[in-house]
């Protein structure tokens, strides 16, 4: 069973898997989080992200088993279970990714099947871990986790809160699950609407920019597959130079050359406020997270 303890701050940690790869045990920290048991991951709730979370595991030759609401599981390569009560007695470790409005009633619904080992890490954007654990009742471990579909490449970023009595044993074995899916970020339940908007619908927002790179090489005669593979290409080399550590001004310095060309382009774009623009999407998302599920 995972342990619950007295509070502790919470701390805020980066994570990747290799930091706990080169922290973990003899036989690594899965064989602790699941003793003898494959490393299993149950998901309720296999839609969208589900889906995205569960190739990710898949990946990490975890199995996977999961569940949705209707009988239309064509497509998937994922282990099906007949319902939640089997996920629950088939799992120790439970997804709940159910849309928002699901997740209370869902929770509700299995406390009849809920073992003390249990662990429940919910997506749910907006459900906050105190009506998550009424729902739930005592038992199990509970966390909220906002990882994003990215994780079906392993590159999700995900952020985790705790209860405030979650055990540092409990926290390492989370922050480990789901560093097989991309990095971790500890954070203060207050701060996951940041993060919902940040990680969760990060993807959406930047596929539209990738669009309108190979939209605009299209407008100028590149065929479109060529257009969208080099602007896909160029948003990963942006963001893995910025990643190791390249700040964004050094990496537009780099490139752009004084009456060069590619200051042209960034004229446009700052013409266009795209930065602002960017900047007021993810305030307007985080805005309608509170309004939506807080008022
Ligand atoms: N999509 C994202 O990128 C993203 C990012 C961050 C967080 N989230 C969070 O992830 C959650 C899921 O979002 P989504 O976009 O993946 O939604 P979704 O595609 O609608 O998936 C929800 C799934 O829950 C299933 N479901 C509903 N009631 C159920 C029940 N009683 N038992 C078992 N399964 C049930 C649905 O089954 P059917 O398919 O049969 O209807 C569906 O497969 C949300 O809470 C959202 O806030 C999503």
């Amino acid at each position: 069973m995972l342990e619950r303890k007295s509070p502790a701050g919470i701390a805020r940690a980066t994570t990747s898997v290799n930091d706990f790869l080169l922290a973990a045990p003899r036989g690594g920290y899965f064989f602790l989080f699941f003793g003898d048991a494959m490393e299993t991951v149950g998901i309720l709730g296999c839609g969208a992200l589900g889906t995205a979370l569960a190739h990710g595991w898949q990946r990490e030759n975890m199995r996977v088993l999961a569940t949705r609401k209707s009988q239309d599981r064509s497509g998937h390569s994922i282990t099906w279970c007949r319902d939640n009560a089997e996920l629950l007695a088939q799992s120790s470790v439970i997804v709940l990714a159910t849309k928002p409005k699901d997740a209370i009633e869902v929770l509700a619904s299995l406390r009849g099947h809920v073992r003390d080992e249990h662990v429940f890490a919910s997506v749910a954007a907006g459900v906050d871990l105190g009506q998550l654990r009424t729902a739930l009742g005592a038992r199990a471990t509970l966390i909220r986790a906002m990882p994003n579909v990215a994780a079906r490449a392993g590159r999700a970023m995900t952020a985790l809160s705790f209860e405030a009595d979650a055990t540092e044993r409990c926290k390492t074995q989370c922050h480990t699950l789901f560093a097989r899916l991309g990095r971790v970020r500890e954070v203060d339940e207050s701060a996951l609407d940041l993060y919902t908007a940040l990680a969760g619908s990060g993807p959406a927002f930047v596929s539209i920019a990738i669009e309108g790179f190979a939209d605009g090489a299209v407008r100028a005669g590149l065929h479109r597959n060529a257009a969208l593979e080099v602007a896909t290409q160029a948003f990963l080399g942006a963001a893995q130079l910025m990643a190791d550590g390249m700040l964004a001004s050094e990496l537009r310095d780099m490139i752009a050359t004084p009456a060069g060309c590619t200051v042209e382009g960034l004229a446009v774009l700052e013409s266009g406020a795209v930065r602002a623009t960017y900047a007021s999407a993810i305030w307007a998302t985080v805005e309608k997270l509170k309004s939506r599920f807080r008022s």
